[in-house]
């Protein structure tokens, strides 16, 4: 056996066990708290675009107004980029899931000139090739980008064909939201690919296939079949229960972080009230409502003091749908925000960081006998 690894206590999902120093977010569980360099994730989805939150992440400090328009420049002319390259990506995009067309729609990519054109392509393709795929997959020509318009509007609008200004402003909430939230599961794949010094292609292509299970980004896609299935607020609680006999889980609901209320999951739910004030609607918000409150009484008898509330996908599933996005297209918008947070750490990784080489504890049979 290794030195040091006998008698070492095996820490089941890696949980709280501290893996880097990171100056791009802070993630506190206990308040139900996310901080962005510096700013808190209620104060950027209100009042800062998805460009300076790029921005924040990438070059250390939000951008004054030129440098949002350079960063807006930058991305219009990736997403014009990107979709030059959809004839070339041969049947990448013809398949079922949105994940797999993503993954593997990006894996045509290769590194640009400089690290910063590089992350540029990855994010507009990431935008650009989630709006196609959804418009391939329904029969329907994928729209082209303008490069003059800010990254969320144009990939709402290559996606749903249309985007009015509060829709527009909605996703872009969304977008902002997402982009960074300490060591989750993808940010972490993309740090453990950069780790070996691989390229950052590599980074974001291993990152999305992580994004794509239901425990990480693919929750929200069925938090909305839940939210059909129990169709009325006084059918919450049996449904739920039935769900939990059955052993399975309630999705948008419990953290690995947080022990208190996702504070994403208030943002988006501002935003959403913010949408509505503008007169659109969410055909869902009150049924959410009522069914994260039985949810969460359900949940608390079964795992007293455990504190599984509301996560960020409980809510995204809301507001997406308001936004006009097909569910299928739910998990490729969180990437689109968060490609952000995952080059930001690949980055951060490249720079700072040794090799990600964790330890094991072999449980299985030792060598008795010769072999024959
Ligand atoms: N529904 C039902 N049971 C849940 C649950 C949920 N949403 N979340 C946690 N639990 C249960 C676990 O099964 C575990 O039960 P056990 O002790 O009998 O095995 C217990 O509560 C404690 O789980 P915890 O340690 O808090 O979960 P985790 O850190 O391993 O996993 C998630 C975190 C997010 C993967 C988990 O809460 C989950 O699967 N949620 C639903 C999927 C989802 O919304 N994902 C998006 C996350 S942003």
């Amino acid at each position: 056996m290794a030195a040091g690894i006998e008698g070492a206590e095996v820490r089941s999902g890696l949980e709280g066990v501290v893996v880097a120093e990171t100056r791009l977010s802070e993630v506190d569980g206990a308040r139900g708290r996310l901080v962005v360099r510096g700013h808190d994730v209620e104060a950027l989805a209100r009042e800062a675009r998805f460009e300076d939150v790029y921005g924040l992440l990438l070059d250390g400090a939000l951008p004054d107004g030129a440098a949002s328009a350079r960063i807006a420049a930058l991305l219009g002319a990736a997403r014009a980029q990107a979709f030059e390259r959809l004839p070339r990506l041969g049947d990448a995009l013809a398949t079922a899931h949105g994940m797999d067309a993503l993954r593997a729609g990006v894996a045509h990519l290769v590194e640009a000139a400089t690290p910063e054109a590089t992350c540029a392509r990855l994010a507009g393709a990431v935008g650009v090739f989630a709006a196609a795929w959804a418009r391939v997959r329904r029969g329907a020509a994928p729209i082209a980008p303008d490069p003059a318009l800010p990254h969320a509007d144009d990939v709402l609008r290559m996606a749903t064909g249309e985007c009015d200004p509060a829709r527009a402003r909605a996703f872009d909430a969304y977008l902002v939201t997402v982009a960074e939230h300490g060591m989750n599961a993808s940010s972490f794949t993309a740090r453990v690919v950069a780790s070996t010094r691989a390229d950052l292609v590599s980074a974001v292509v291993a990152a999305l296939g992580a994004l794509k299970g239901p425990l990480h980004g693919g929750a929200p896609g069925p938090v909305l079949d839940m939210l059909d299935a129990i169709a009325a607020p006084e059918r919450a609680a049996a449904w739920l229960e039935a769900e939990l006999a059955a052993g399975r889980r309630i999705m948008g609901l419990g953290h690995r972080v947080y022990r208190v209320r996702d504070p994403r999951a208030a943002v988006l739910e501002a935003a959403l009230e913010r949408l509505e004030a503008a007169g659109v609607g969410s055909r869902y918000l009150a049924l959410a409502r009522a069914v994260e409150r039985a949810a969460v009484e359900v949940l608390a008898r079964r795992h007293p003091g455990r504190g599984l509330e509301a996560n960020v996908e409980f809510y995204t599933a809301v507001l997406l749908d308001a936004v006009g996005l097909p569910r299928a297209l739910f998990t490729p918008a969180f990437a689109a925000g968060r490609v952000a947070g995952w080059l930001a750490h690949a980055r951060e990784q490249l720079a700072e960081g040794r090799i990600i080489r964790p330890a094991q504890r072999y449980v299985g049979p030792r060598p008795a006998a010769p072999l024959h």
